[in-house]
Formats: structure tokens, sequence, C-alpha cells
């Protein structure tokens, strides 16, 4: 799964429901062995908590194992061909996890390889954030479909992965960025070309975009591989902040959501990283769970039981 248009709507329910399934063994103490035997490999460009644990996490509570290697252990710096990496690896592997800056080495390396290759983030994308998105949203609303998302901040990675999630899941999603910053009218025709139905709007107040929010969701001002933009886009992004004057303007109702890591006091404040709307740290949480979904759908594992 390199992007969200490698799985199929009805692919998504399924992920949801083995990982639903498999976090609420877990809180009865039931780890089984779904991936006895089974490899999993990392190869990452760029740092990772979450990706990286949750992934490791998953595969060894369900009786795995796992390899990680930057993409120097790898060889990808040019120590050898990207095809005789790939041929290699994937005869060790069985599902391979790569997080990148370039979102076609991925791809690239996924036609090359002979066991599935999952993006753990790439300049482009973050479809294993968005499944948790998804994940999370049920698991606190009790639904999806016409659950209003408000996206306020920076048109990048999360971002394009949401609006994918959210076409899918039947979920309006607006956005909401500095001029410069918004998601290409490129990237929405081609997520309402693969799913007609999609309800994407760009917003440019915040105030406005908040207005009907069922969640109000935010992402960091200078991604990775962007840091020495960081200070411009500070002054750019900081009419952005998701505080609590921002949330006052929100229904009470609405949930406060950020894939992490935070930068406190930039695009979110600690009242609101830390408040009785922020269901950050679950949505944290079950990267793990959604990783189990997915590893167990991916090898075609019968994980009932
Ligand atoms: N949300 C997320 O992907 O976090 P990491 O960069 O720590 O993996
Ligand atoms: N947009 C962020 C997401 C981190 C999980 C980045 O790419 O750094």
């Amino acid at each position: 799964m390199t992007t969200l248009y490698d799985v199929t709507p009805d692919d998504v329910e399924h992920i949801l429901a083995v990982s639903a399934d498999l976090k609420e063994r877990m809180k009865r103490g039931d780890r089984p062995n779904l991936l006895q035997g089974r490899v999993l490999t990392l190869i990452f460009e760029k740092p990772s908590l979450r990706t990286r644990n949750s992934f490791e996490a998953a595969a060894i509570q369900l009786g795995g194992g796992s390899v990680f290697l930057t993409t120097q252990d790898a060889g990808l710096n040019g120590r050898e061909s990207l095809a005789d990496i790939a041929r290699v690896l994937s005869s060790y592997s069985d599902v391979i996890v790569m997080r990148t800056f370039s979102q076609s080495l991925i791809e690239d390396f996924a036609r090359l390889s002979q066991c599935p290759v999952v993006n753990g983030l790439s300049d482009d994308l973050h479809p294993c954030q968005a499944l948790t998105d998804l994940f999370t949203i049920r698991e606190t609303f009790g639904q999806l479909a016409g659950l209003h998302l408000v996206y306020i901040g920076d048109g990048n990675n999360v971002a394009m992965s949401l609006a994918m999630a959210a076409a899918y899941a039947g979920m309006p999603i607006t956005f909401c960025s500095p001029d410069g910053y918004r998601l290409s009218d490129e990237f929405l025709s081609s997520v309402r070309s693969h799913v007609p139905t999609a309800d994407l709007k760009l917003v440019a107040d915040p105030a406005a975009a908040v207005k009907q929010a069922d969640i109000v969701y935010t992402d960091v001002w200078a991604s990775m591989g962007q840091e020495a933009q960081a200070e411009e886009r500070r002054k750019v992004f900081a009419p952005f902040q998701v505080n609590a004057k921002l949330m006052a303007k929100a229904p009470k109702a609405a949930r406060f959501m950020h894939d992490l890591p935070a930068k406190r006091g930039l695009e979110v404040t600690d009242d609101v990283m830390d408040g009785p709307q922020s269901i950050v740290f679950q949505q944290a949480e079950n990267r793990m769970h959604l990783a189990k979904g997915l590893l167990v759908w991916l090898l075609g594992v019968d994980h009932a039981g």
C-alpha cells in the first residue's frame, strides 16, 4: 500500500474491523500469534517515533519479528541498485514498511519487491496515519459518514492522505491553509476523480472553518525536510494556530486531533493538546492497533478466534 488508492473502501472497512478486533482482544490480554515466523522490515530515511515503534510493536505482539534499517543500512545511498536491494530484502521479508522523502521511491521499490510494501510516510502521503485517523474517529463517534473533518494548517502529506481517507469514508472535509500552502487544484481533482462523491472544501478563515467541525485536526507547520523554512513558516502560519480561542468557535462536542509529533506553542497550544477535547494520545496509541490490522489484512491471515 503505497497510497490509499491501492486499497478500496471495502479494504479499508476490513482493515478497520481487524484492527478493532485485535485492539479489543489485546485489552483482554489476548495477543494471538497471527504473525508467528513473519518478518517485518522497515527502511526509514527520516526519523520516526510512532510509525517505527507501532509497526515493530505490532509485529512483536502478534508473534512476528522486525528488522529496522536506515536507508544507508539498506544501501539506498547508491551502494547497489534499487532493483537488487528490493529483490534481496523482499526475499527475507513478509512486509516492508518504507519512510522516504520521495513518494516515487516507495512506488518504484514496491514494483520491484516480491512482498507487499507499505508507505510509512513520504513527502506526499501518510496513508497509515490517515487509516488510523478513521479508526480513531469511528471509535470516538461511533460512525464516520457525515462527520465533518476540518484540517487547519499546511497542505502537506498528512492533509493529502486525510483528504483521500475522508473521501472513502463519506466524510466532508474542509481545509484551511495560508496562501501558498493550500492543497493544489490538481490534487483535489485527482481525489474527486477517484471518489466522485468526495466532499472537499477550501476555506480561508480558521474561525469560519471550525464552526461546523466535528473534528479539528492540525499538523506541524514545517515537516521533516523543511527545517530551513521553519522560521518563515512560523510567521505565515501564526494566524492558523489551534488554540483555546479557536476551539471555542467550534461546537463543544468537537474533538481535536494531531498526528504528532506536535510543536507545542506553534500549531497547537498546550491547553488544546492536553484539554478535554483532545484525542491525540488515543490517536497515537491506535497507530499500533491499526498496524496490526493492516499487517494481518496484507498477509491474508485469518484473525478469527
Ligand atoms: N505520526 C507519525 O507518523 O509519527 P512519527 O513521525 O513519529 O512516526
Ligand atoms: N507532516 C509531518 C508528519 C509527521 C508524522 C512530516 O512530514 O514531518
